[in-house]
């Protein structure tokens, strides 16, 4: 998402002395100007086509969720989604990414082992609605989930807490399908509001922050923490959580509503 760690000066110089090296290592060899110019041309056609694919793979996500929140906000005069955005990696922050995580520098290769080229947010008001929407999305027939980290449940040892799962899309091309990976990113306003701040602390401060501001930001995250907790108990008060679960994942897919969170999620929700 756009709180993507900035490449730090030694993968920055890394990826220059790489290009460098190849450089150096074509002029060496005297290669043709032509040939040179058809190579650079076809790494930029395929990295445009990988862009494009994965910011096909947004739209459709992106199509999933807005239609959930409009039928919540026309049904229901009550969405659980409150905000969403997305983003598709920059060329230069993939190429980084790929080059700080080491292995072949292909265009497959890259696909396999960067999993966040496209990027959805999704914000909610309480902690049960993130787990919520995660299952809701996770039920659709064609998404299939790759990955799921639960960060609120185990929040990371600087206090960031947010529900990440990696789903894969179809996108239904002109001769073919592609099978897109999408990273959702989950969270409450309060957790959303305290990463967005460490994101940018952490920036300024390119990750070594000095010990109190340190401290305030773990003070925050356990505030952030506590008013989740307690906005989570007055939520019953605007849509009480359903009495019967939501049906398992193996029922039919015509019989797949949308329904409310299984009293399992909505208490692993409260922390338990
Ligand atoms: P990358 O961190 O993207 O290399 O992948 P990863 O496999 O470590 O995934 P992880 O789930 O840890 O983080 C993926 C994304 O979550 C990041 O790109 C950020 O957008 C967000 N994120 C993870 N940790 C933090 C954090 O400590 N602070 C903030 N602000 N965002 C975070
Ligand atoms: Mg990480």
């Amino acid at each position: 998402m756009e709180h993507e760690a900035p490449a730090d000066g030694d993968t920055r110089s890394r990826v220059r002395a790489l290009v460098a090296a190849q450089q150096d290592q074509l002029t060496r060899q005297g290669v043709d100007q032509e040939m040179l110019a058809r190579q650079m041309r076809q790494v930029y056609e395929e990295f445009t086509q990988l862009r494009m694919h994965y910011q096909f793979g947004i739209d459709e996500v992106q199509t999933k969720v807005n239609i959930l929140r409009q039928e919540f906000e026309q049904i229901h005069d009550y969405s659980p989604i409150e905000h969403v955005r997305s983003r598709l990696k920059s060329t230069e922050s993939l190429i980084e990414k790929a080059v700080r995580t080491g292995g072949e520098m292909t265009i497959p290769a890259i696909r396999a082992r960067i999993h966040d080229i496209a990027g959805v947010r999704i914000t909610c008001s309480f902690v049960s609605d993130v787990y919520w929407i995660a299952d809701m999305l996770s039920r659709q027939p064609d998404l299939e989930v790759l990955t799921v980290k639960d960060y609120i449940a185990a929040p990371k040892p600087n206090g960031y807490r947010s529900l990440h799962v990696i789903v894969q899309v179809p996108v239904f091309l002109s001769q073919h399908t592609e099978y897109v990976p999408v990273e959702l990113q989950l969270r409450t306003i309060a957790m959303d509001f305290w990463a967005s701040t460490e994101h940018k602390l952490s920036y300024k401060y390119e990750k070594n922050l000095p010990a109190p501001l340190r401290a305030e930001l773990d003070d925050a995250a356990r505030v952030a923490a506590d008013l989740d907790e307690r906005m989570e108990r007055m939520r019953a008060e605007i849509r009480p959580m359903p009495e019967h679960s939501a049906p398992e994942p193996t029922a039919s897919p015509a019989s797949q509503p949308t329904t409310a969170p299984s009293p399992d999620s909505a208490a692993e929700a409260r922390g338990a």
